[in-house]
C-alpha cells in the first residue's frame, strides 16, 4: 500500500522498544509504525534560536523519523501555551486553569503553518496522512493551503469537551471548522464522538448523518470510534524478559508478603493523584486490622514541568504524600512509597505483575493505556485486580474492572477494600474478560483500523 505519514508533536520511538516508559500516545505510535512504509514527523523537542525548518532523519528501531527543530517562542506559545495551558485543561473539564491568551492562539498557528510547509514538500501523492492529538487541529486546513490533495485523518487521543465548556475558548467555531479539512475524524470513545456532534448541531447548525457523518461549514467529514490499544506481545515478552522478572522478584522481596497496590501515572492534574491519595488514606482509616499488610506504590514521572499548573500540583503531592507516610507510617512499614521518576517498560510489566491492586483513577482521560497494561501484565493463574476511574475512555471498554468514581474518597476506599479482598475464582473470572478486550483491540488492530476507514474515505 502508499506510504504512510503519521504526524505528532512528541516523537519518541525508543532506540530499544523495551526501554520506552510509560504508556501513551509515543509508545503506541512506535509500536503501530514498526510494520508499515512511511514517515514519522514532528516537533525534535530541540529549540533553535530562528525557525529553519531544516529536518533530522534518523531510523529508530525500525521507523523513520523525521523531525524539526521550534523556536523558543513556538514552545512557549504553541506547546506550552495554547497546548498544554488552553487545549488540555479544556478538553480536561478543567476550565479554572484554562488560560485564554491571544498571543498562545496565534503561536499555536503559526507553528501549526509551519510544522504544513515542512512537511508538504516530503509529501507523494498517494502517501496517507495520519495527523494525532490536540497539538495539529488546524494542520490539515494549512496542508490543504499548500495544495495537499492526500487523505489525512486525525485522531484525538484526549477526551473531546463538553459544548458547554468549549465554547468558553475563543475562536472555537475557527478550531472546529479547521476539522472539517480532515478526510476522517477518530475519537477514543462513543462519548467524546458524540460531544463533537452536538457541538456541531448546536453551534455550527450542522447535520449529522447516521453512519457518522457530520456536515457544517459547507462541508463534511466521516466520524468513527477508535479505541486505542497496547502492543500486547510486545508488553509479555518485555515483562517475561530477564529484567521483568528480575524486576518482579525485587518487589516481592522487598513487598515481604504485603500486598501492593499500583499507580502509574504522568504527574498531571487530569490523573486524579491527590483523590487517590485521600482515597487510600480513607481506606488505611476505615481499615486499621489491614495497615501494615499493604502499601502504595506511585510512580509519577514529573511532567511539563516549564507550565505552573504542573509545578503546583507536584508541590500539593509532595506535601501529601509525605503528610499521610508522616501520620501512619511505622518503624517497619510505609504506606506510600511516591517516586518521581520513569522505568523501563520492562520494569514497569515486572512492577504491574507484582501488584495485587491496579489503581487507575484519573478524574478524566482519552483512554488510559496503564489500565491495558496492568492487565496484560498479570498471572493468569493468581491475576490482580484493577480499579478503574469511570471517567477514563478505557471504562467504556473494560466494564468488568471495578469502576470507581474518583472524586469520592468513600468509594475509593471500598473498591481498595473490596479489591483486596476478592476471592480467586472471582478474580480469574474479571481478568479473563478484561484480557479478551486487551487483546481484541491492541494496537495494531486500532491502526488497521482507522487506516482502512480512512482509505476507504474518498
Ligand atoms: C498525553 C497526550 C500526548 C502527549 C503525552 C505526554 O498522552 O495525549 O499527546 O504526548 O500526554 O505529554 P508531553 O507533553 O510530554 O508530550
Amino acid at each position: 500500500m502508499s506510504r504512510l505519514i503519521v504526524v505528532s508533536n512528541r516523537v519518541s520511538a525508543p532506540k530499544d522498544p523495551a526501554a520506552g516508559s510509560a504508556g501513551g500516545l509515543a509508545m503506541a505510535l512506535s509500536a503501530a509504525l514498526r510494520k508499515y512504509d512511511g514517515l514519522w514527523f514532528g516537533w525534535s523537542g530541540e529549540t533553535v534560536e530562528h525557525f529553519t525548518g531544516e529536518l533530522k532523519t534518523e531510523d529508530r528501531a525500525g521507523v523513520t523519523v523525521a523531525t524539526v527543530d521550534l523556536e523558543p517562542q513556538d514552545v512557549d506559545e504553541y506547546y506550552n501555551g495554547y497546548a498544554n495551558k488552553t487545549l488540555w485543561p479544556l478538553f480536561h473539564h478543567r476550565i479554572d486553569l484554562t488560560a485564554y491568551e491571544r498571543s498562545y492562539g496565534e503561536g499555536y498557528e503559526r507553528t501549526n503553518r509551519r510544522f504544513a510547509e515542512v512537511l508538504q514538500p516530503l509529501l507523494q501523492p498517494d502517501d496517507v496522512i495520519w495527523i494525532h492529538d490536540y497539538h495539529m487541529i488546524p494542520m490539515a486546513r494549512d496542508l490543504r493551503r499548500l495544495g495537499v490533495k492526500n487523505r489525512i485523518g486525525f485522531f484525538l487521543h484526549t477526551p473531546w469537551p463538553a459544548r458547554q465548556l468549549l465554547v468558553t475558548l475563543p475562536h472555537h467555531r475557527r478550531l472546529v471548522k479547521s476539522m472539517f479539512h480532515f478526510d476522517l475524524l477518530g475519537f477514543q470513545t462513543r462519548e467524546w464522538m458524540e460531544l463533537f456532534q452536538r457541538y456541531v448541531e448546536v453551534e455550527a447548525k450542522g447535520v449529522v448523518r447516521p453512519g457518522g457523518r457530520v456536515e457544517a461549514f459547507d462541508r463534511s467529514v466521516q466520524l468513527g470510534v477508535f479505541p486505542i490499544g497496547i502492543d500486547v506481545d510486545g508488553f509479555l515478552a518485555a515483562r517475561d524478559s530477564l529484567l521483568g522478572q528480575k524486576t518482579y522478584d525485587r518487589i516481592a522481596a522487598s513487598a515481604a508478603f504485603r500486598s501492593m497496590i499500583v499507580g502509574v501515572d504522568r504527574l498531571d492534574y487530569s490523573k486524579g493523584l491527590e483523590q487517590r491519595l485521600l482515597g487510600y488514606e480513607q481506606f488505611l482509616e476505615d481499615n486499621p486490622s489491614m495497615r501494615g499488610d499493604v502499601f502504595l506504590l506511585q510512580v509519577t514521572p514529573i511532567s511539563r514541568d516549564d507550565v505552573d499548573t504542573y509545578q503546583d500540583i507536584r508541590a500539593r503531592l509532595d506535601a501529601l504524600a509525605g503528610r499521610i507516610n508522616g501520620a501512619y507510617a511505622d518503624m517497619d512499614w510505609q504506606p506510600i512509597r511516591y517516586l518521581n521518576r520513569t522505568f523501563r517498560r520492562d520494569q514497569l510489566a515486572g512492577i504491574y505483575r507484582a501488584a495485587r491492586v491496579g489503581l487507575v483513577t484519573p478524574l478524566r482521560d482519552g483512554m488510559n493505556l496503564v489500565a491495558k497494561e496492568y492487565v496484560a501484565a498479570q498471572d493468569p493463574e493468581d491475576p490482580g485486580v484493577l480499579i478503574l476511574s469511570r471517567f477514563a475512555g478505557a471504562a467504556e471498554q473494560m466494564g468488568e474492572a471495578l469502576l470507581v468514581n474518583p472524586f469520592s474518597r468513600e468509594e475509593l476506599s471500598d473498591a481498595i477494600r473490596k479489591a483486596l479482598t476478592m476471592p480467586l475464582e472471582e478474580r480469574i473470572r474479571k481478568w479473563k474478560a478484561l484480557m479478551q478486550v486487551v487483546r481484541d483491540t491492541d494496537v495494531a488492530h486500532w491502526r488497521d483500523q482507522f487506516v482502512r476507514a480512512l482509505l476507504a474515505e474518498s
